[in-house]
């Protein structure tokens, strides 16, 4: 494909990303000029690179042609909580919205991925407009915990860098210990939260 075409055609996600980042930063914004504790701790958003997209369709055998059918993470929001609570108003939030059909949920908080990732992940319906007019997209968001993300971030940069020398079995008993180390840290931070406003 002709790197003009990839440009058309992710163009309404970038515009995606962009439109639910300023949203979420105002929904932050309304909640602390109302002088309440807002959910919301960060809002980041990021539009999956070219070569990350050929990369999955090649993995998971999808024609390029196709991939837009397929690949429900070309935008990618990440919402950054301080307790876990949070985390399930953020929910609700996303679910009561008008502009936002929640397609899929998966909560990996309840249920820890095998590598010990926690997050809360859904995959949502979002509209934009375009020069042929509307156009319905998929919009994935990731929520977690500031200590969540802490873990992540790190084990994903490790992941990256050292590719064949994370897959031994120490390693990922490791990385596994301290995101069961992290759990237990975000369940104290509940309990001082609880303890300060009681
Ligand atoms: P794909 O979308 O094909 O990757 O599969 P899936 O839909 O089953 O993905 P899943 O919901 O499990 O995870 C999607 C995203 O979550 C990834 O692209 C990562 O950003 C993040 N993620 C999932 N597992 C891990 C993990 O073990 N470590 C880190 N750092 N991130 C993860
Ligand atoms: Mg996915």
């Amino acid at each position: 494909m002709e790197i003009q075409l990839w440009r058309e055609l992710l163009e309404p996600y970038a515009l995606a990303v962009d439109e639910i980042v300023v949203k979420f930063e105002h929904l932050i914004d309304a909640y602390r000029k109302s002088g309440n504790y807002s959910p919301v701790e960060q809002v980041k958003g990021r539009l999956k690179s070219i070569s990350s997209i050929l990369e999955k369709c090649q993995k998971k055998g999808i024609p390029f042609e196709e991939f837009e059918n397929h690949i429900e993470d070309i935008a990618g929001i990440r919402i950054i909580c301080q307790f876990t609570e949070d985390i399930y108003k953020v929910v609700d939030i996303i679910k009561n919205r008008a502009d936002m059909q929640v397609k899929e949920e998966k909560d990996y908080i309840e249920n820890a991925k095998k590598s010990g990732y926690r997050s809360y992940h859904m995959i949502i319906q979002y509209t934009v407009e375009t020069l042929k007019g509307p156009k319905v997209l998929h919009v994935e968001i990731q929520i977690r915990t500031l200590a969540m993300n802490f873990w992540a971030t790190i084990e994903h940069s490790l992941q990256y860098k050292y590719k064949l020398g994370m897959t031994n079995e120490s390693s990922n008993r490791l990385l596994h210990d301290a995101a069961e180390a992290v759990a237990k840290l975000d369940e104290e931070m509940s309990q001082v939260r609880v303890a300060i406003v009681e």
